[in-house]
């Protein structure tokens, strides 16, 4: 069954440790994830963004995929199935088809918009037990389309947000999706010291864990940050591990075209990131 990510975070914030929210994409990736996070006993957030459900044929064919998963294969850890970077009209459609968490990304409103749709949604979540996350501050890069310019968030204005009694708080703190360039400044600690400072106890979320350095993750945690987002690294590893299998000429060895064949290998390789992110971030045996 699907868990609201509420309860996962909170412990983690308590326990000094981040839940990874890895995205997906297809039958496998999802397969690939939950059964990870199974044999670690790790609790999960699959990320949804809205391209992603877009793809995967509208947010009731996910809600109905991830939850036959977690039936035939026996999952017993929480996972969270939540919608990533979402629009207002989004984060409707996901609570109605039967998302277990939501993200309200409001970043781009001027705040007292942010502040009045976040406080709606808010009401919705929690007359439904479902967890919600917030943004201030646009995360850079790029993501399905949106363009973030990489701010660094107010904390007087997280504080605002997080009052509102979201679940969670995501904060730009120079943060970008996709991989980072090489004169990128790294994280604003000062910034995250002064957001964890004014909200407390409030669970708050890194995105853009893609090819963030070990120590500065493990510094983020220290900070606050119970929540680490994870995209393109699992994508990276999927295609390298799919164009070995295609160079090394394997699809055209026997029965090698079967797609479950030439799926294989990108599978193992997300089950490999998606390891390696839960032993850096610590959240294995937290289930
Ligand atoms: P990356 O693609 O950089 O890992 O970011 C993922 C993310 O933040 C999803 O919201």
């Amino acid at each position: 069954m699907l868990v609201s990510a509420k309860e996962m975070l909170n412990k983690a914030k308590a326990g000094k440790y981040a839940v990874g929210q890895f995205n997906i994409n297809n039958l496998e990736w999802t397969k690939a994830i939950l059964q990870t996070a199974e044999e670690l006993k790790s609790p999960v957030i699959l990320g949804v963004s809205e391209g992603a459900g877009k793809y995967m044929c509208g947010y009731t064919t996910v809600v109905g995929m991830v939850n036959g998963m977690i039936k035939e294969l026996g999952i017993t850890v929480p996972v969270a199935l939540h919608l990533d970077h979402g629009s207002y009209e989004g984060a409707k459609a996901c609570i109605a088809a039967g998302f277990s968490s939501v993200m309200f990304d409001g970043s781009h409103y001027p705040i007292e918009e942010n502040i009045e749709k976040t406080k709606e949604l808010v009401a919705t979540c929690n007359e439904l037990g479902l967890s919600l996350e917030a943004e201030v501050g646009a995360i850079g890069g790029e993501e399905d389309g949106v363009i973030g310019s990489g701010e660094v968030a107010d904390p007087k204005e997280c504080k605002m947000i997080a009052d509102l009694g979201v679940t969670m708080l995501a904060a730009g703190i120079g943060n970008i999706h996709g991989k980072y360039p090489e004169n990128w400044a790294g994280l604003s600690f000062d910034t995250l010291d002064a957001i964890q400072q004014l909200t407390g106890d409030m669970p708050l979320v890194l995105h853009g864990g893609t090819g963030i350095p070990a120590d500065m993750i493990k510094k983020a945690i220290s900070l606050g940050v119970s929540k680490i987002n994870v995209n393109t690294e699992c994508q990276l590893a999927f295609a390298a591990a799919t164009r070995e299998y295609i160079e090394a000429g394997k699809d055209l060895q026997g029965k090698g075209f079967d797609p479950r064949k030439i799926l294989a290998p990108g599978v193992e390789a997300i089950k490999a990131t998606v390891k390696e992110k839960m032993e850096l971030f610590g959240s294995i045996g937290k289930a």
